[in-house]
């Protein structure tokens, strides 16, 4: 038996990173996945290796609602209903708040926190006509807490923390549980774009990455997708169920407190 057995669940920014993980994931545990991105090779790819029966993939720009639109209707003509959403894409831009271009923060809120509104907005009718179900929103550590030279990002994922709590204060009466991960620094190309680079020296960036986050953070080292894919399935199944509208921080203890050392 699989912890998410007859579900149907779409993750947005499913071709890499976090969504890839947490689409393989669910996928194990028993849901059939709808796996949207803007990266359309490798989503399909990705759906492909999953198993079809299992696993599609459909383009899906969060930032549209037409995109949105057409998203729920792939999903339903492929697996019949959706009964859960992980809004997991996003974006990270780099800058001081006083040099942001406005066109660039105004990108980051169209991805991240409009995208994760019109995930909500679209897709909570269909998991309440399929009976109730989840939505697990992505936001981040910069949810909670600033972080200098990450403004626009850090203003979308706290707006994503508020967007969480109304959900679920609205949505609970039709069956739907709301909630957000904050994941701190996670091994993905977001947090090492070295990673995306051909040119690049992964190794060395590996291990730059590596002393700076045995310093950084408490457990001495960076988090892996897979441990926030955990954390999603979590908050995606029955082990959850009586838990809504809240922040789940996943950080290796980052924020637990302010070192000393
Ligand atoms: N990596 C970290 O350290 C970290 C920390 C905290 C929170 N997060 C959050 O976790 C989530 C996943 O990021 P990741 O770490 O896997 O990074 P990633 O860059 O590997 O993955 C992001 C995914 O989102 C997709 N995406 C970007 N814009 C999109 C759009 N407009 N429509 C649909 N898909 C789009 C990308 O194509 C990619 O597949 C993001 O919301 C990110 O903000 C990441």
């Amino acid at each position: 038996m699989g912890k998410l057995d007859g579900r149907v669940v779409i993750v947005t920014g499913a071709a890499r990173g976090q969504g890839e993980q947490e689409a393989r994931l669910f996928a194990a545990e028993g849901a059939r996945v709808v796996l949207a991105d803007v990266l359309d090779d490798q989503g399909e790819a990705l759906a492909k290796e999953i198993g079809e029966g299992r696993a599609a993939y459909v383009h899906l720009d969060v930032s549209r609602e037409d995109d949105w639109q057409a998203a729920v209707a792939a999903a339903k003509r492929a697996f019949g209903k959706v009964d859960g959403l992980v809004n997991n894409a996003g974006i990270l831009r780099f800058n001081e708040l006083t040099s942001t271009p406005l066109d660039e923060f105004q990108q980051v809120i169209q991805v991240n926190q409009i995208g994760a509104f019109l995930g909500i907005k679209s897709v909570a009718p269909e998991i309440e006509a399929a009976g109730g179900g989840t939505i697990v929103n992505t936001a981040s550590y910069t949810g909670v807490t600033g972080m200098a030279y990450v403004g626009a990002y850090t203003a979308t994922k706290h707006a994503i923390v508020g967007l969480t709590r109304v959900a679920a204060l609205e949505l609970a009466a039709r069956g739907i549980r709301v909630n957000a991960v904050c994941p701190g620094a996670i091994d993905t190309a977001m947090s090492n774009p070295a990673q995306l680079d051909p040119e690049a020296d992964g190794e060395a960036a590996a291990q730059a990455l590596g002393e700076l986050y045995a310093k950084l953070v408490p457990l001495g080292r960076v988090g892996q997708p897979e441990e926030v894919a955990r954390l999603a399935l979590f908050l995606s199944c029955q082990d959850s169920s009586y838990i809504t509208g809240q922040p789940f921080v996943i950080d290796g203890g980052w924020l637990a407190g302010v070192s000393v050392l």
